[in-house]
């Protein structure tokens, strides 16, 4: 096994002092199994504007060289391996209430240091953190209160570090989702948002029926570095800001290989982690998107590659 593990720490529920009110455990939620999700099943929340875009470039323009970003010599090593702190966030400790085993997070880190081995980063799992709060559980999400306070309470370490959270994403305001995450840049104006908020069950395993191969968190830490969905923007203008993606009309669901949404040259990249096919259906990243995540993650990460 190449997981590499400094140290694996665990918080059992009763040891870990997370304030939650008595009166805010709900009640009117319970676990339930992925099939019967009421909605269908959504990739992303990563959906940007243009404008966001245009902020983004502006912003990436507006850096220092990265080589004035990189650490001295003497860390350079250190941060060629991306510490994880892994955020286990469950109703009690049973698997279906999101107590995600240690064997499953194991299996996630293997696929995605294989997934983004390509990309020259490596990802070294430093900590495992489980909690209980039922409410963080239910309703951490995309602009969720309970997101805002999870984070606050737990996220470590600085911009290189790569902090993942599982949750159920089972409010009614967030259901079906599968996992959103931050961006490079979004992390000098707010470092404590910074990481990946993934469904509990898509981790490799999982019970989440053709997202269980983990591809989810390579999909989210994609966004982490800074790599956009290959349908953004559409048929036009500079999509995704990488030149060998093909450009897309929209999501691709399952594995439609041979679609082709749009007139521009190529067949829709839905073999790509940043489409929204099947887990079973992804395979890599380009060389576009490769150096796209190098030089962000060299610029807002300082992470020296
Ligand atoms: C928590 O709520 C339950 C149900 O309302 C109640 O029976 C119990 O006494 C409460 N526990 C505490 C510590 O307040
Ligand atoms: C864990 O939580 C789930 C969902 O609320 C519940 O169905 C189950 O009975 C709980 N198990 C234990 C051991 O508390
Ligand atoms: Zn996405």
């Amino acid at each position: 096994m190449r997981f590499s593990c400094a140290t694996i720490l665990f918080f059992a529920s009763a040891a870990f002092a997370i304030p939650f009110s008595n009166s805010s455990l709900p009640t009117s939620f319970p676990v339930q199994n992925q099939p019967t999700h009421p909605k269908p099943l959504v990739r992303c929340a990563n959906e940007l504007s243009l404008d966001q875009i245009q902020a983004a470039i502006a912003q990436y323009k507006s850096v220092p060289t990265p080589s004035e970003l990189f650490r001295p010599a003497s860390l350079i090593q250190e941060a060629a391996g991306i510490p994880v702190y892994f955020h286990v966030i469950a109703m009690n400790q049973t698997e279906d209430a999101g107590w995600v085993p240690l064997e499953q997070i194991q299996a996630q880190m293997e696929v995605l240091n294989s997934d983004d081995a390509p990309v020259g980063v490596q990802y070294n799992l430093v900590k495992v953190n489980y909690v209980i709060n039922p409410d963080w559980f239910i309703s951490a999400g995309p602009s969720m209160p309970q997101q805002d306070q999870m984070k606050a309470a737990l996220r470590e370490g600085g911009a290189d570090s790569l902090n993942i959270y599982t949750v159920s994403f089972q409010d009614p305001a967030i259901t079906g989702l599968l996992g959103y995450s931050t961006f490079p840049w979004d992390y000098a104006g707010n470092p404590q948002d910074d990481g990946v908020v993934v469904l509990f069950s898509s981790l490799p395993g999982g019970s989440t029926e053709n997202y269980n191969l983990g591809r989810t968190v390579t999909h989210e830490v994609g966004h982490w570095l800074g790599l956009f969905h290959p349908f953004q923007g559409g048929c036009d203008g500079d999509g995704d800001l990488v030149d060998d993606t093909p450009a897309e009309a929209s999501p691709a669901e399952g594995c439609p290989v041979s679609r082709d949404t749009c007139s521009s040259p190529g067949v829709d990249p839905v073999h790509n982690f940043m489409d929204y096919s099947y887990d079973s259906c992804m395979s890599g990243f380009t060389p576009g998107q490769i150096d796209r995540a190098q030089s962000q993650i060299r610029s807002f990460r300082q992470i020296a590659i």
